[in-house]
């Protein structure tokens, strides 16, 4: 009897195809969108079909009609925001995450997958420097790993005040602070999901090099003092990559009794090369950390890491039992580390990656992007027209755009940033985006993707060197504030 034939076979062979023209297509195709909001939505905003369409035929009509809205951001010529590509291993481990669509809550329900997880959870302890004895959890990405990090900070602190905030909640708790290094807008997002209040972040000052200094901090805690405090500090910020001096400042919050939870959504990353580890010199003696799989690791989205300390505390803010749920004396189930309860099988693209790499080839994919930022910043760096406000300490810089005309003002070096960076994202070869850092308009250089090269980094330079020139002449015409 000849076997019949799979319904997955048709849509699959599309996808894979699809998928190679797509990757293979990076290096010549625009990094930017050429597709334009209403053409979008004219070919996707389709009407709700009443019958059902072939497999093939969705899949065909996906790949259409996402034509040109597709950034080439798994590619090597985007340095935009904070984004990693993938690694072929961890993109194929993915596919199969979907295609075993196991429920990876408990080991119950996947065996495998929570071997896998469990696994990868023991590696990057490992790579990153982590105390071995540190609980963990898969989540979406920094923001959630944020989330469970800190409730388990909740946790602890209130307990310590006679307070189980997972029975008695918020409503009449001790007060809870947060005082706050240079922080990503996800902490309060964070904070904000767990109750905590944004009103309750309290900014602290920073000095020249972007860290938290001991002096500040401790006039912070002095502040009101026995308050349940959490210290949060920063491995490598958003704009700058600035990294906190750790060795300093976790001592100093211990002393009070705070909780120290690291932001290190790619900056942890640094400890996994030998050349950039001192950064995270102490990093280990905090109480919770936060990174992504998504960034500097290069697996697919979502991918994203929590890491507590102290695995009881951990466990007692996450765990749950159900009489229908079935666990294991001996295996983890994730259930009782990671916020959701069903979830995507997210180890084994996380396991896949780790063992694509290894050790030597995640410190050198971790150079590279470091080497090819300062490449980029130095070479912008020496066009006419451009001011370096941050050279990379690890893998992100900042440049400006001056505007040429005489007596031109900060605010005409503000637009005239803008415009450039709008004109490469016009261009298209090359992706980058803004931002606005001591209350300047920049653009920011973010190195994140494995197959970033010196060619993509050249390449960059010669976009960038197109675009001002172009917009120097535009403007050089036109009276000075007027553009
Ligand atoms: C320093 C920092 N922290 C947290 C986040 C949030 O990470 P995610 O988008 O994975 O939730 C980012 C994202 O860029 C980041 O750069």
């Amino acid at each position: 009897m000849t076997p019949k034939p799979s319904p997955f076979a048709g849509p699959l062979e599309i996808a894979l195809r699809s998928a190679l023209s797509h990757l293979g297509s990076l290096d010549h195709q625009p990094a930017a969108a050429s597709a334009t909001l209403s053409q979008l939505r004219a070919r996707l905003a389709k009407p709700l079909n009443d019958s059902g369409i072939s497999p093939e035929a969705v899949i065909t009509d996906l790949v259409r009609d996402v034509q040109g809205g597709l950034l080439g951001s798994a590619g090597g010529r985007f340095f935009a925001w904070a984004i990693g590509g993938s690694v072929p291993a961890a993109l194929a481990a993915d596919w199969l995450t979907s295609a075993w669509d196991q429920n990876a809550a408990l080991f119950a329900c996947g065996p495998s997958a929570a071997i896998a997880e469990e696994v990868a959870g023991e590696w990057l302890k490992d790579l990153l420097g982590l105390p071995t004895s540190a609980s963990f959890a898969f989540v979406s990405g920094c923001q959630m790993a944020h989330v469970c990090c800190l409730a388990a900070a909740r946790h602890a602190l209130l307990l310590e005040r006679g307070w189980n905030v997972e029975r008695q909640g918020l409503c009449g708790a001790p007060p809870l602070r947060i005082l706050a290094s240079n922080r990503h807008g996800s902490v309060e997002r964070a904070v904000r999901l767990l109750g905590l209040g944004e009103g309750n972040v309290l900014d602290l000052g920073l000095d020249r090099n972007e860290r938290v200094t001991a002096g500040v901090l401790r006039t912070a805690l002095e502040t009101a003092p026995g308050t349940a405090t959490v210290v949060l500090l920063q491995a490598g910020d958003l704009n700058t990559g600035a990294f906190d001096d750790y060795r300093e400042v976790i001592p100093i919050a211990r002393e009070h009794g705070a909780w120290v939870h690291v932001d290190g959504a790619f900056g942890l990353w640094a400890g996994a090369s030998p050349h950039f580890r001192t950064l995270l010199d102490g990093v280990a003696d905090a109480d919770s950390w936060a990174t992504d799989g998504h960034k500097w690791l290069n697996v697919p989205y979502d991918s994203g890491y929590a890491f507590v300390a102290r695995p009881a505390v951990h466990r007692a803010a996450m765990s749950h039992r159900a009489p229908y749920l079935v666990h294991d004396q001996d295996a983890r189930d994730q259930i009782d580390w990671n916020p959701e309860w069903s979830r995507r099988a997210r180890g084994f693209a996380t396991y896949a990656a780790i063992r694509q790499l290894g050790r030597a080839g995640i410190a050198d994919m971790i150079d590279r992007c470091c080497r090819h930022a300062a490449t980029i910043v130095e070479g912008i760096g020496q066009l006419p027209g451009t001011e370096v406000l941050w050279r990379p300490q690890i893998n992100q810089g900042l440049v400006r755009f001056l505007d040429p005309r005489a007596g031109a003002t900060d605010a005409d070096h503000d637009r005239f940033t803008g415009a450039v960076i709008q004109s490469v994202l016009e261009d298209g070869d090359v992706f980058f985006a803004g931002t606005t850092w001591r209350g300047r308009r920049a653009m920011r250089v973010s190195v994140l993707n494995w197959q970033s090269s010196d060619r993509d980094a050249h390449a960059a330079i010669a976009a960038i060197g197109r675009c001002l020139t172009a917009q120097q002449a535009k403007v050089a015409t036109s009276p000075a504030t007027s553009f």
